[in-house]
């Protein structure tokens, strides 16, 4: 191949290290691991949502304090942005590494969740005005992602150990 073709076929070849793109592979698990903690600590927030606004009295005062909605939106927020990125990065590393995505179970279900939590949090201004709809449709939306969250975990570690065996 002429230099000229190589430059029109592939105008900025990027080298990346081999150890580089090796480790890279660890990032994406170790990350979602972390955001599937944080999933849980935002259901059990949520949770306190609920049962302050159920609560009357005194009880209610106390459960007030914990300002379970500030967090609940900042821990959500936070949530988001980070399965966004850690959804793009797993499609990346994959795509670097073997130089092709799997249309598989792990890819679909974590492109699934992507679109359910970005609707998930877009009715935020919604419950905030006190919609039930919004409401409820957040719940369910919430409990599918936790459920295929789940799923993204096993089938996820299958991924990793196959890794590793190959290394
Ligand atoms: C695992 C993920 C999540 C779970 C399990 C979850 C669960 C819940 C639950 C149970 C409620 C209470 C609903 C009610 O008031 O009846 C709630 C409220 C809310 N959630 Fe989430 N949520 C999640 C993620 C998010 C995300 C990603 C955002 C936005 C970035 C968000 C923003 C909100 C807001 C703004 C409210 C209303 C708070 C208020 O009443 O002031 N949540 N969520
Ligand atoms: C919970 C633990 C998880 C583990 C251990 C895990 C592990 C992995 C591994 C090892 C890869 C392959 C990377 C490579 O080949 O270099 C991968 C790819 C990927 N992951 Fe995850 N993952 C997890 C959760 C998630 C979640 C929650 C999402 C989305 C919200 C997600 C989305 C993706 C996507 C889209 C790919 C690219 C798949 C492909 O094209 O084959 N993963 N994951």
């Amino acid at each position: 191949m002429t230099l000229l073709a190589h430059v029109i076929e592939n105008p900025m070849p990027i080298e990346i290290p081999e150890s580089v793109k090796v480790y890279s592979q660890f990032v994406h698990p170790a990350l979602m691991w972390g955001l599937l903690a944080l999933s849980i600590y935002a259901l059990y927030l949520g949770v306190q949502i609920r049962r302050t606004r159920a609560a009357q009295g005194d009880a209610k005062k106390e459960l007030l304090k914990g300002r379970f909605n500030v967090k609940h939106y900042q821990m959500g927020s936070i949530l988001l942005a980070l399965m966004v990125l850690g959804s793009i990065g797993g499609m990346v590393v994959t795509y670097i590494n073997n130089g092709k995505l799997f249309v598989g179970s792990h890819l679909l279900a974590g492109l699934g969740m992507t679109g359910i939590i970005a609707v998930s949090a877009s009715l935020s201004p919604f419950m905030q005005k006190g919609q039930d709809w919004a409401r409820y449709t957040h719940i369910a939306l919430n409990v599918g992602l936790l459920g295929l969250f789940s799923w993204q975990a096993v089938t996820g570690v299958q991924i990793v150990q196959r890794i590793i065996s190959k290394m």
